[in-house]
């Protein structure tokens, strides 16, 4: 019996009525992890893997039934070789480590993205875990995994247009709106799915190497 991981009052209590039917993350921001730790960014990939296990666990006891894990995408593809080479090697060590034990947690896995350009095995593990957990009901959990970003410019678009008909937007724009916007479009750092360039993927040293190394045998073999 494994322990649960929320320590806060059980859902019955707090959030049953209001829980929204469907959750979706954007995992970022596991490069800077790995930076202010003075890491590879492999390394804060690896560590992303210990959120996702949390956030999942977390989702199927508070009882949501949609979770999406934006995982990679088309514009991922971007990124240097090696760090590509490596978050497509975590997603095998993922499918194969986890799969099975999310199947006997009741969790429906399915991957929604393009099945062409991934390695056979890859699509592979993707169909194997979809099969097998096909006719699990407790969390519907999703990986967008080689998807496109099309999908989220669309759903941007559908807000938007949500808080126009619900009467918020033009007539009450004025200068410091725009002033605010453009501020806030100075302090972005667009990258496109990409890194920053001159942004090493590798670490520069054998140290650093062996701490992704030793991240990862603690993620993957905990025991
Ligand atoms: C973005 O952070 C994150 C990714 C491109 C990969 C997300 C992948 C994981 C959390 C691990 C793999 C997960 C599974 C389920 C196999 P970033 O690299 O852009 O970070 P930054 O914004 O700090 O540079």
């Amino acid at each position: 019996m494994t322990k649960p991981i929320l320590e806060a009052a059980p859902p019955q209590a707090v959030l049953a009525s209001r829980l929204p039917r469907h959750v979706a993350i954007i995992m970022d921001g596991n490069g800077r992890w790995a930076k202010n730790r003075h890491l590879p960014r492999e390394a804060g990939h690896v560590k992303g893997i210990s959120a996702v296990r949390k956030v999942v666990r977390a989702a199927r006891e508070l009882g949501l039934q949609y979770l999406t894990l934006y995982t990679f995408s088309t514009e991922n593809w971007r990124r240097p070789e090696s760090e590509v080479r490596h978050l497509m090697g975590l997603f095998r060590r993922y499918c194969r480590a986890d799969i099975e034990k999310l199947h006997r947690h009741n969790v429906r896995v399915r991957f929604i993205g393009a099945r062409v350009g991934l390695d056979p095995d890859i699509a592979g593990l993707i169909e194997g875990a979809e099969t097998l957990t096909a006719r699990n009901t407790a969390l519907n959990l999703a990986f967008a995994f080689n998807y496109g970003s099309r999908e989220e410019l669309a759903d941007a678009a559908r807000v938007l247009a949500r808080e126009a008909a619900a009467g918020r937007l033009w007539p009450d724009f004025g200068a410091a709106d725009v002033q605010a916007a453009l501020e806030e479009f100075a302090r972005r750092e667009r990258r496109f799915g990409g890194v920053v360039d001159g942004e090493r993927s590798r670490g520069e040293s054998a140290l650093a190497e062996a701490g992704v190394r030793v991240l990862a045998a603690e993620v993957f073999d905990p025991e």
